[in-house]
C-alpha cells in the first residue's frame, strides 16, 4: 500500500477529479446545445457504493491527496452530500484527501452547509457574466441571482477560498473582465479567467475566437496593478495580486500557456472511465473490472496502467490535434 502513480515522463499524480453526473442545470453555449446532449444511461453510471470503492483505493494504496468533484453539475447527484461524506472520512498514507467541488452554483443556498458539514473543503463556481440578459443568453437560463446566491451561501458555509471561474468569450464576456475582478475582490473571491478549451459538444471552437491568457492580462493590466504570485506548483492557474493584495486573479491558459508540464490530475467520469488527460483518446474501463469482481490490487493495477499511458501533453497545437469524442460535460471538467 501506499505506492505513486508515476509516469513516463516522472510525473507523480495526486488529484482524482471525479464527475458525479453527466447533466447539468444550464445549457452554456460553449458547452451544451439547448437540448442537451444524450446523457449516460443511468445503468451506466456509477453507484456511490462503486465510486467510493474507487476513491478509497485511489487515496489508499494510490497517493491520491485530492478529490475534486465536478460535473456536469455535480450537485444534481441526489446524494452528493453522503458522497463527499464517505469521501471526506478517507484516510491514506498521506492524511485525509482534500475534497473540494466545482460547480455553477444553483443549488448551493440549499446545499452549501450540509456540504460543509460533510467535509467539504471549498468550492470552485463558475460565473461567466454579471449581467441578467446576458447570462440568459450564454446559459439559456434565467439564473444569474440563483448563482449570485449560491456564491454567497458558500462563502457564508466558510467553503473558502471561493474561487470563481469564467470562460473568456470574444464578442460575448470579454469586455466584462474588469468588471468581474472587482465584484470577486469586493467579496473576497478569487476571479480566474479561463481560455476556452476544444471540448464542446458541437465541436465548434475555434482557435480565433478563443481569448487569449496575454489578451486576459492585457485587459486586467489597464485597470489594475498586476503582481505575479510565485508557487504554482501543478495548478492550472497563473495567478497575481490585485493592485497589492490580499485580492488575487488567476488566468488558466490550457491553449496558450499548457501546463501539462507538471499534470498531477487524473479523471473518473460519472460512467466509470478512468482518463490520463481532458484530451485523452482512450479510457480505462473501471467499471467493467467493478462490476466484474475486481480485487484491490487489479484496481491499483488499472490506474498505473492508465497512467503509463499518459501522452506528454494534450496537443491542442498540434496539426494532427483532434477533439476527444466525448464533450467536457461527459469527461467532466
Ligand atoms: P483549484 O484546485 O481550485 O485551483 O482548481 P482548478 O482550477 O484546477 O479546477 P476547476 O475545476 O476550477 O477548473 C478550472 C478550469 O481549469 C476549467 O476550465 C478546467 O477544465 C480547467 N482544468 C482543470 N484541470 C485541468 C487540467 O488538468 N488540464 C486542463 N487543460 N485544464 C484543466
Ligand atoms: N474550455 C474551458 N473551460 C471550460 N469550462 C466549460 N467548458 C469549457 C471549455 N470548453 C469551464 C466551466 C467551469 C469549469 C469546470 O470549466 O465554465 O468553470
Ligand atoms: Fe494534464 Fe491533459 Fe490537462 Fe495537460 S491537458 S494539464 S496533460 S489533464
Amino acid at each position: 500500500a501506499g505506492g505513486r502513480l508515476t509516469d513516463r515522463f516522472g510525473r507523480v499524480h495526486r488529484d482524482l477529479r471525479i464527475s458525479l453526473t453527466d447533466r447539468c442545470s444550464l445549457r452554456c453555449t460553449y458547452c451544451m446545445p439547448a437540448e442537451g446532449v444524450p446523457w449516460i444511461a443511468g445503468s451506466d453510471l456509477l453507484s456511490t457504493a462503486e465510486l467510493v470503492r474507487v476513491a478509497t483505493v485511489a487515496v489508499e494504496q494510490a497517493g491520491i491527496e485530492e478529490l475534486r468533484l465536478t460535473g456536469g453539475e455535480p450537485l444534481l447527484r441526489p446524494d452528493v452530500v453522503e458522497v463527499v461524506a464517505a469521501l471526506a472520512a478517507l484516510r491514506g498514507p498521506h492524511g485525509a484527501p482534500e475534497v473540494s467541488l466545482t460547480t455553477n452554483g444553483l443549488r448551493l443556498p440549499k446545499l452549501a452547509g450540509p456540504l460543509a458539514d460533510a467535509g467539504l473543503a471549498r468550492v470552485n463556481i463558475s460565473i461567466d457574466t454579471l449581467r441578467p440578459e446576458r447570462f440568459l443568453a450564454l446559459t439559456r437560463r434565467d439564473r444569474l441571482a440563483d448563482t449570485l446566491a449560491g456564491i454567497a451561501a458558500a462563502d457564508a458555509a466558510g467553503l473558502r477560498p471561493v474561487k470563481l471561474n469564467a470562460v473568456a468569450m470574444r464578442g460575448v464576456n470579454d469586455d466584462e473582465l474588469v468588471d468581474l475582478v472587482r465584484y470577486a475582490t469586493e467579496h473576497g473571491y478569487e476571479m480566474r479567467f479561463i481560455e476556452q478549451m476544444p471540448l464542446d459538444a458541437g465541436h465548434t471552437w475555434e482557435r480565433s475566437s478563443m481569448v487569449t491568457g496575454p489578451e486576459i492580462l492585457e485587459r486586467l493590466a489597464a485597470a489594475f496593478t498586476l503582481t505575479p504570485l510565485p508557487g504554482r506548483g501543478a495548478a492550472p492557474a497563473e495567478r497575481w495580486l490585485v493592485d497589492g493584495g490580499p485580492a488575487s486573479v488567476g488566468v488558466i491558459a490550457s491553449v496558450s500557456a499548457p501546463f501539462c508540464g507538471a499534470c498531477d490530475r487524473l479523471r473518473l467520469t460519472a460512467d466509470g472511465q478512468l482518463r490520463s488527460c481532458l484530451f485523452a483518446r482512450t479510457e480505462t474501463d473501471l467499471r467493467a473490472l467493478l462490476r466484474g469482481g475486481a480485487d484491490d490490487t487489479a484496481l491499483v493495477g488499472a490506474f498505473a496502467g492508465c497512467v503509463a499511458g499518459k501522452l506528454p501533453g494534450h496537443g491542442i497545437n498540434d496539426p494532427s490535434f483532434l477533439q476527444p469524442d466525448r464533450p467536457m460535460s461527459a469527461i467532466g471538467g
